[in-house]
């Protein structure tokens, strides 16, 4: 582990809000008294009426997490309307297209003519306070104007990633019974045109079939293709949008009704539908924004994430919004035209604060430097990243090459379930060590303990888990609290369970090492294995499949099937191709396998259980190290697999 210590750079630490001595200040107050912290900071956001109690939460028996219980307020009205006076012709969204020479500015008045417009839209059709929408969209102005819509009227939007095949996207419509669905003809990406309108037909067919009909769909026009039409259910959004009246009253939110869903993968099962409601997401959101990453009026402000992740919800759109911020809004892909688009993109919008993934920044470290070289890059002033562990080679390139060493990074560790940020570094006061996402922000405890339970104290490697509620935190699995419970809350009784294994070192930095459960991540996107199985064996050549990840150099973990064939199939690279296109049908091509190992048996105990450890580590080719194979029902199938291996040093 890179020893390496980076001091707090002057410049940064001279226009920073929060500077180390305030940091362990609040940060002591945080913890010791979260009622007077939180009940001040909650005012940062309007609230219509104020709330009188700020935390009632409570991780033990039935788990309750309350915020700003009594208070009033709309999100949207937050991110739109208290900013006009101030702000009404400052740009809200710089969007840049896929092709280099689209792009649009918005300002705050824009923003709240076409969200008003699209809201009366989305009334006109029957959508309520409560309902369900679901948003399956490009990276498009549209999708932004979706969510402040859906944010304004109280109904509650369930974004679908535009990768996601027909399939997922139905599993997600029935999961939350949503009749109303929000897409374009096609998305673009990378040159690539993505079919979502014939996708979301689909959808809606195999949901139909799943008992729930989707009554109205408004198509955004991207491409101009041809697209089947369906009279009584299609509408041209454009159309719509336009007919309807600018001015639509924010509906008066408690802070505890719901303001998204958003499915996310576990270590068993489909996915879940993780539930963030609305005063409580929105203050942890927005400060986060600002303090992370010394957010000041004026900066353009760039995320490069889908808004079909967690962090397109929190760091693109609520928290920059909130805080009145120009938030960039980018449609394509780091590589396209070439890979030099981010840094193009920086230098052509003048972006000042740069959040990215770990693995974008590998696979740019891998173009060579001469690709950032080429652009000047002095308006960068905070890097970010988000979604994995950043290994400290890619660390060191992002910090020189692309910083210039005048940029901190704050690498931000926290999870779809904790709403915003919870782990990271504060550009002007905290020292950085590569790879470490270091302290926790405020209010926030974490705990490391061991598999036990038992809590481990100094430095120490352990299970991390989070012992008193954040405001920002999800409140629970949408239609299934039990699962809620049992997923969070029943590994280590009365605390939050991360799933995330973490070391703590000598100065108290937490260092995240990854998922200790049955979840891996592929490019920062999270996948359950146990999902990728489920598509594996509903192919009829395949009688049963296991699957773990395995290093990999630009997407930091990649996928490893291992497959037994039904009775007389046999297992060759036409087969192969064949699942890797099944799976990416069924899910998407996010969940492409990588390596697939056809294999005439696994390792399991007798009771019948698969030992996957043993199978992660033939995967990562660390067969000398398997451990204790005597309790396998049948040893000898590991010789056959450590023979057969895809993953050969
Ligand atoms: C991982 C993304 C190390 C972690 C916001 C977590 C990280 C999972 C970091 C959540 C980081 C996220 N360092 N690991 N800075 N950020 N992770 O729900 O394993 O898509 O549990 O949320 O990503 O992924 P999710």
């Amino acid at each position: 582990m890179s020893g390496e210590v980076y001091r707090v750079l002057p410049a940064a630490k001279k226009r920073a809000k929060i500077d180390d001595e305030k940091y362990l200040k609040w940060y002591k107050q945080s913890v010791k008294d979260p009622e007077k912290f939180w009940g001040k900071h909650g005012k940062r956001i309007d609230w219509f009426k104020p709330y009188t109690k700020v935390k009632n939460t409570s991780f033990e028996g039935d788990v309750s997490i309350k915020w700003f219980e009594d208070g009033v307020t709309n999100v949207a009205y937050n991110c739109i309307d208290r900013h006009l006076k101030k702000r009404g012709d400052q740009v809200a969204i710089i969007w840049e297209g896929d092709n280099p020479y689209d792009d649009k500015k918005i300002t705050y008045n824009e923003l709240y003519d076409q969200v008003c417009r699209l809201a009366n839209v989305m009334k006109k059709n029957g959508v309520k306070k409560g309902d369900r929408v679901t948003i399956y969209m490009p990276m498009i102005p549209e999708a932004a104007y979706a969510m402040l819509a859906c944010a304004r009227i109280g109904a509650v939007h369930s974004i679908v990633f535009g990768g996601f095949s027909p399939e997922a996207l139905a599993g997600r419509i029935v999961g939350c019974e949503s009749t109303f669905l929000i897409t374009a003809d096609e998305g673009l990406r990378g040159g690539k045109t993505i079919p979502l309108k014939a996708n979301a037909d689909k959808a809606i067919e195999i949901a139909s079939k799943g008992g729930v009909d989707v009554k109205s769909t408004l198509v955004v026009r991207r491409t101009a293709a041809k697209v089947d039409w369906n009279e009584e259910r299609d509408i041209w959004y454009h159309d719509a949008v336009a007919a309807a009246r600018g001015e639509c009253a924010p509906a008066k939110m408690k802070a505890e009704d719901p303001l998204f869903i958003l499915y996310t993968s576990g270590s068993t099962g489909q996915p879940k539908g993780v539930l963030h409601t609305t005063g409580g997401y929105l203050v942890y959101a927005s400060m986060t924004h600002e303090y992370v990453f010394d957010y000041h009026d004026g900066d353009i402000y760039w995320c490069t994430a889908d808004v079909g992740w967690v962090t397109g919800h929190s760091y693109i759109i609520y928290g920059p919004l909130a805080n009145g911020a120009t938030t960039l809004m980018f449609e394509g892909v780091p590589n396209y035209p070439s890979p030099s688009r981010f840094w193009d993109v920086c230098d052509k919008h003048n972006v000042n604060i740069f959040y990215t993934a770990p693995t974008a920044i590998r696979a740019l470290m891998g173009a060579g430097d001469d690709h950032v070289k080429k652009a000047s890059l002095k308006s960068l002033r905070t890097l970010g990243s988000v979604g994995e562990p950043i290994n400290p080679e890619a660390w060191e390139w992002y910090y020189n090459t692309v910083g210039n060493k005048k940029s901190p990074i704050v690498d931000t560790w926290w999870q779809t379930e904790t709403g915003g940020i919870l782990i990271t570094p504060l550009p002007g006061a905290t020292d950085l060590k590569p790879g470490s996402a270091t302290r926790p922000f405020f209010g926030v405890q974490p705990q490391l303990v061991d598999n036990e339970g038992e809590v481990l104290e100094g430095a120490v490697e352990g299970n991390l888990c989070i012992v008193n509620s954040w405001p920002g935190q999800m409140r629970t699995v949408y239609g299934d609290h039990e699962r809620f419970i049992q997923t969070y809350f029943s590994t280590y009784k009365g605390k939050y369970f991360t799933g995330d294994g973490c070391r703590r070192d000598e100065d108290g930095y937490y260092w995240i090492t990854g998922r200790v459960d049955d979840v891996i991540n592929v490019s920062g996107h999270r996948m359950g294995t146990a999902e990728v199985e489920s598509a594996l064996v509903a192919h009829g050549k395949v009688s049963e499949a296991a699957v773990v990840g395995y290093p990999h150099d630009v997407k930091g973990q990649g996928i490893y099937c291992y497959v037994t064939l039904m009775e007389g199939e046999e297992g060759d690279d036409a087969l192969r191709k064949e699942l890797v296109a099944h799976v990416r049908s069924d899910i998407g091509p996010i969940a492409s396998p990588d390596k697939i190992q056809f294999a005439p048996g696994l390792p399991k105990t007798r009771s019948g259980k698969i030992m996957r450890r043993i199978l992660r580590k033939i995967a990562e080719d660390d067969f000398g190290s398997l451990g204790d194979t005597s309790t396998l029902a049948d040893p000898a199938v590991v010789d056959d697999l450590i023979e057969n291996r895809q993953n050969k040093k």
